[in-house]
């Protein structure tokens, strides 16, 4: 890795660049640091050790499924008339998500450090499923931190759970809420690992979701050179904290021909329409008041990308400016459901729709056909039938 690569940071106290733009750090109280420079040490020995990286590229493969396929999405890009189109199909893994292989790296590294339980955040309830789903196999206890928001709307991700002997913790608000109730209770309990689940909160963090969630990317890389005889055009994933694209990218940071669009809700678009703030652990891009006090953002229907902030690579990379983000209306997320339902017969997450729809709107019409963009298809939609159901069911009562 060379000094001036994009992949260089974090620094040792969790900064993407320097001076006064950088991002990250570890902006928490005194009783926390402890914790997470003895997870930075764990993190920092485990990566070295092949018997701990054998081990999580067992898992990936026996239990969660990986490598998920690149697939060409035939009738979609027959249907745009434009740049050819590959999913990556982060929804077929096990628990239906990407969110699943963060989960199996922090558990498996909370095992090596010999933590004995385990407490995770989640929107969507995806990153709480999928921790469950890890914390049964390894036999340790979980507590899954989520609002009260949002766990009225993904009611299936915590049922399952539930089946796979979690607790839930409720809290008044979202995702932010949750994280903030999750970390205060790690700081309390040495005897925790907390499942941090997406590219957010304080060094290490960022960097350790990034890394387990990096072999996205590579494994795009390898498909698609198999497959396509050439690397991606493009590369577009929706960004909540920004763990799916932040994993789909990382193999392609120094290659600036490769372009690559992060896409956000447009109700909680930090890197369209923040400020740069520290909350929660890290200075990063966010939605805030203007004196930095509290704060702001609407609603999406995508329960993983309402959040008020954004990873710290993500910040770094806009600023850089290797990277270009952009954001979604739900109207739009919905439209992108319809049509990749109706062409490709897969029923998607509403949060990569987001990205689905910056790529069917915005890009995939005036490329030439031999354009190819990899769309982070990152999760699967049961969670949200039934707010698809009332948003638009109507549109697909057919009657013979
Ligand atoms: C299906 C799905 N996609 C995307 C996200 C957003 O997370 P991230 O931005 O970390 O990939 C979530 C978060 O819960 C999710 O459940």
């Amino acid at each position: 890795m060379t000094k001036n690569s994009l992949k260089t940071g974090p620094d040792e106290l969790g900064y993407y660049g320097a001076g006064t733009s950088a991002m990250g750090g570890m902006a928490v109280g005194e009783t926390l640091m402890p914790a997470l420079h003895e997870l930075n040490q764990g993190f920092e020995q485990a990566i070295k050790d092949k018997e701990f990286l054998d081990e999580f590229a067992y898992y990936c493969k026996h239990y969660i499924g990986r490598p998920s396929p690149l697939y060409f999405a035939e009738n979609l890009t027959k249907e745009l008339g434009g740049a050819r189109i590959l999913f990556k199909q982060e929804h077929l893994n096990h628990t239906g998500s990407h969110k699943i292989t963060n989960s199996l790296f922090q558990v498996l590294l909370a095992k090596r450090m010999g933590k004995k339980s385990l407490i995770c955040e989640s929107g969507a309830g995806q990153h709480y499923s999928a921790t469950a789903a890890v914390a049964a196999k390894f036999g340790m206890p979980l507590i899954g931190v989520m609002g009260e928001v949002d766990i009225a709307r993904v009611n299936q991700n915590i049922i399952k759970a539930k089946h796979y002997g979690a607790k839930l913790k409720a809290v008044s608000g979202t995702l932010k809420e949750a994280i903030t109730d999750a970390i205060k209770t790690w700081t309390t309990n040495p005897d925790f690992a907390y499942i941090c689940g997406s590219v957010v909160s304080a060094h290490p963090f960022p960097k350790i979701v990034a890394f387990a969630q990096s072999i996205i990317g590579r494994e795009i890389r390898e498909q698609s050179l198999e497959q396509e005889g050439k690397l991606p055009d493009m590369i577009v994933g929706c960004v909540g904290g920004g763990s799916n694209f932040a994993g789909a990218i990382y193999d392609f940071l120094d290659e600036p021909s490769i372009s690559k669009i992060g896409v956000e809700a447009s109700e909680t678009a930090a890197l369209s329409n923040g400020t740069p703030g520290i909350m929660q652990g890290m200075k990063t891009y966010m939605l805030q008041t203007d004196d930095g006090a509290k704060s702001l953002g609407g609603m999406s229907l995508g329960a993983g990308i309402t959040y008020f902030s954004v990873g710290p690579l993500h910040s770094y990379l806009k600023d850089q400016q290797a990277v270009t983000y952009s954001s979604a209306t739900d109207q739009e997320m919905l439209e992108a459901y319809k049509i990749i339902a109706r062409t490709e017969g897969i029923c998607s997450a509403l949060e990569p729709m987001a990205a689905a729809a910056e790529v069917i709107f915005r890009q995939a019409k005036d490329k030439p056909k031999d354009y190819t963009i990899c769309l982070s298809l990152c999760g699967r939609g049961e969670k949200d039938l039934d707010t698809i159901q009332e948003h638009i069911g109507k549109d697909f009562e057919r009657t013979i």
